[in-house]
């Protein structure tokens, strides 16, 4: 019987291990590539979602995180520090369970999903709420890390994006060749940074014959890339996204210009529209977040700037079961029926 072994084991060629590195690993990677019926006829295009909620923590951060807890533990780390508004936080504090390691993680205060901080508590993190925002979590856990014995796993540390490059590794094996457009949400700007990178390697190795133009689309009111300047109390109903001084917003920005793509912004409303779309019409859950991407693809779309005939890839980052409170929010309360078929019937419009 054949098992995906994870990242590091079906990509070993090509990221930063030796024989010797112990491999810290749930698995993670090998997602599912879905085509997305009502987005491609709305835009006349091939469209597929990379379904990155997938991943074992359920979201794209598990990639970076066992290239991170790998190296940390081949490096003698016995503890690690993230910042996170959440799904950083819930990989690290699975994956150093496995190492064996202690976690800390720093969550902006009353700021992330209830799912996200869940996780990180079910796996024993040590958790601290900042009077603060991301940004701030950031910059706080760089100084512990650089004056303490604890090892950054934050994407500023490079191997986590040497990890996250392999989406567009399992992208370009399934398709056959990288896609004409790639479209993903950009908060800290690690993940565009990422699958940028895995696209020119394979690329400049022959494997594909293309590269596409990367689209990212940040949430409207934490928008710095896009603005040009650093946004000081960023906000969104996106919290994985809340961010307002991008780590890598100089590698996000060679991303966009390389690939000849652009940067936009999709406001909170594009964002919950697309997100109910996703679920509604094409049967994938993902975090609000996540449906930035499909939002910014929209939002293109009606601006005239999507030929059609083109593969596009949105990468969906994040599972919808983190922050359930967005599905439940404004839907109808199921109605309540005694053990009796026929009132089953009549409230469920079959007779
Ligand atoms: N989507 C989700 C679900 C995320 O959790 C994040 C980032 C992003 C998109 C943006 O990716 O930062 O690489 O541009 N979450 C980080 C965290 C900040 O702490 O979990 P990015």
């Amino acid at each position: 019987t054949h098992q995906w072994r994870g990242i590091i084991e079906e990509y070993r060629d090509r990221l930063p291990v030796s024989d010797t590195t112990p491999v810290v690993t749930l698995r993670e990677g090998g997602t599912p590539l879905v085509p997305a019926q009502v987005l491609s006829e709305r835009t006349g295009c091939e469209v597929h979602l990379k379904v990155e909620g997938a991943n074992p923590t359920g979201s794209f951060k598990d990639r970076g995180m066992t290239m991170a807890i790998s190296k940390a533990k081949e490096e003698g780390a016995k503890a690690v520090i993230c910042a996170s508004t959440g799904n950083t936080s819930a990989s690290a504090a699975a994956y150093a369970v496995r190492a064996g390691m202690v976690s800390a993680v720093l969550v902006p205060q009353g700021k992330i999903a209830l799912g996200k901080m869940g996780q990180a508590l079910v796996h024993g993190a040590k958790i601290l709420q900042v009077d603060g925002n991301f940004d701030d979590c950031l910059t706080l856990a760089r100084d512990l890390s650089d004056n303490y014995p604890v090892a950054l796993v934050n994407s500023v540390n490079p191997v986590r994006i040497e990890g996250q490059k392999t989406a567009a590794f399992e992208i370009v094996d399934m398709l056959g060749d990288a896609p004409d457009i790639h479209v993903l949400p950009v908060g800290n700007a690690g993940n565009i940074t990422a699958y940028w990178k895995g696209y020119t390697e394979y690329a400049a190795d022959g494997v594909s014959k293309q590269t596409p133009r990367m689209w990212g689309f940040q949430a409207s009111g934490s928008a710095p890339i896009v603005r040009g300047e650093v946004v000081k109390d960023p906000s969104t109903i996106a919290t994985a996204i809340r961010i307002g001084n991008p780590a890598s917003w100089q590698f996000a920005l060679a991303a966009k210009d390389e690939s000849g793509g652009f940067i936009d912004e999709v406001t909170d409303r594009e964002i919950l529209r697309a997100y109910r779309l996703l679920a509604a019409q094409e049967g994938v859950f993902v975090e609000p977040a996540s449906a930035a991407s499909v939002a910014g693809l929209l939002k293109a779309a009606e601006q005239g700037k999507v030929d059609p005939g083109q593969k596009i890839v949105c990468t969906v980052t994040g599972n919808g079961l983190k922050d359930p409170d967005w599905a439940v929010a404004g839907a109808p309360q199921p109605v309540t029926v005694p053990v009796d078929a026929a009132t089953a019937a009549e409230r469920l419009g079959l007779a």
